[in-house]
């Protein structure tokens, strides 16, 4: 029976615009999900009955993609879940390839995309962001159109998403966790009313867009403090359109000193923050002086893999 994983992420630039098209940046890290399969009586996840409430993104992959007898599922994970660090996505993507494995097979493209599936129906409006950098590693860039090293698109509705392949150097980020579980989908959805109502909402989210296209820009050619400049740029405006906190603005003004720049990553409201630094060891004090739980984390990591056959 297989064993795959799947690794977690950090979006670098472009969290909430990405939800409207906008470009975005999001890079693996090397925290990793692995998930077991065996045949078994009954469904279970980790020893107990499956159940849809608890257990929802396991459930929504295995009504896609599964069409045999019941399974036994075990998940082991050094992703902190609800942390927006795309657990979710990790859990998602390293079962759908399990189950694809034992079906005959699977490409990065295919997990990606009934991933994204399986992610929609449980969380409503998402990007294929999570999903797909989880399913390819390295380092993503979410686009309107086709441009260099592009991988695969997916669609829903009107809006296409062009995934394209960044070739990066290993970085290293500190991540700052702020231990508040904050669920995506509502701050998805108060984005949302903004976005409807506000012009100046709107704004923000093309001005975010810019700027994940300016960091594409320097991460390919390494400029490091342009990158931290964007970061601090990109977080203002997150914090505008009020997905920030108030343990996330501590966490980021507490690394910054000893870092190129910080912002929050993923959905905001609690969930974690990143620092991009030459001192890790600084900004992780830093981070606990301020009540975080600093993670030191190496961007760039592999994509879903089969660990064993
Ligand atoms: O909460 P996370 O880390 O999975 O990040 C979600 C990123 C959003 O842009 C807020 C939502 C999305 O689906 O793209």
């Amino acid at each position: 029976m297989p064993i795959t994983s799947a690794p977690g992420k950090i979006i670098l630039f472009g969290e909430h615009a990405v939800v409207y098209g906008q470009p975005a940046v999001a890079l693996a890290v090397d925290l990793r999900l692995k998930c077991r399969i065996y045949f078994s009586e009954d469904f279970l996840v980790n020893g107990w009955k499956i159940s849809r409430s608890i257990n929802p993104y396991i459930s929504a992959a295995i009504d896609k993609v599964w069409r045999g007898p019941p399974l036994s599922i075990y998940t082991e994970s050094s992703i902190p879940s609800g942390s927006g660090l795309g657990s979710s996505a990790a859990v998602s993507v390293a079962l759908t390839a399990g189950l694809m494995h034992m079906r005959g097979g699977f490409t990065e493209r295919e997990v990606a995309e009934l991933a994204f599936e399986v992610e929609s129906e449980v969380q409503g409006r998402a990007s294929p962001i999570d999903t797909s950098v989880s399913s390819h590693g390295y380092g993503i860039f979410i686009d309107r159109k086709k441009g260099e090293d592009f991988l695969w698109m997916i669609e829903r509705d009107t809006l296409r998403w062009y995934i394209h392949h960044i070739p990066i150097e290993k970085m290293t980020f500190v991540i700052g966790y702020t231990g508040i579980h904050a669920p995506t989908g509502p701050l998805v959805e108060k984005v949302r009313t903004k976005v409807e109502r506000d012009e100046a909402a709107r704004t923000i989210i093309e001005e975010i867009g810019s700027i994940s296209e300016e960091g594409l820009r320097a991460l390919r050619c390494g400029d490091t403090v342009k990158l931290g400049d964007l970061m601090n740029r990109n977080h203002e405006l997150l914090s505008s359109l009020g997905v920030s906190s108030n343990a996330l603005e501590k966490l980021v003004r507490a690394s910054r000193p000893y870092a190129y720049g910080a912002k929050l990553t993923g959905a905001g409201g609690g969930g974690s923050m990143i620092a991009l630094t030459d001192t890790p060891d600084r900004v992780c004090d830093a981070i606990k002086s301020a009540g975080g739980e600093p993670i030191i984390a190496r961007a760039g990591a592999e994509g879903v893999r089969i660990e064993q056959i």
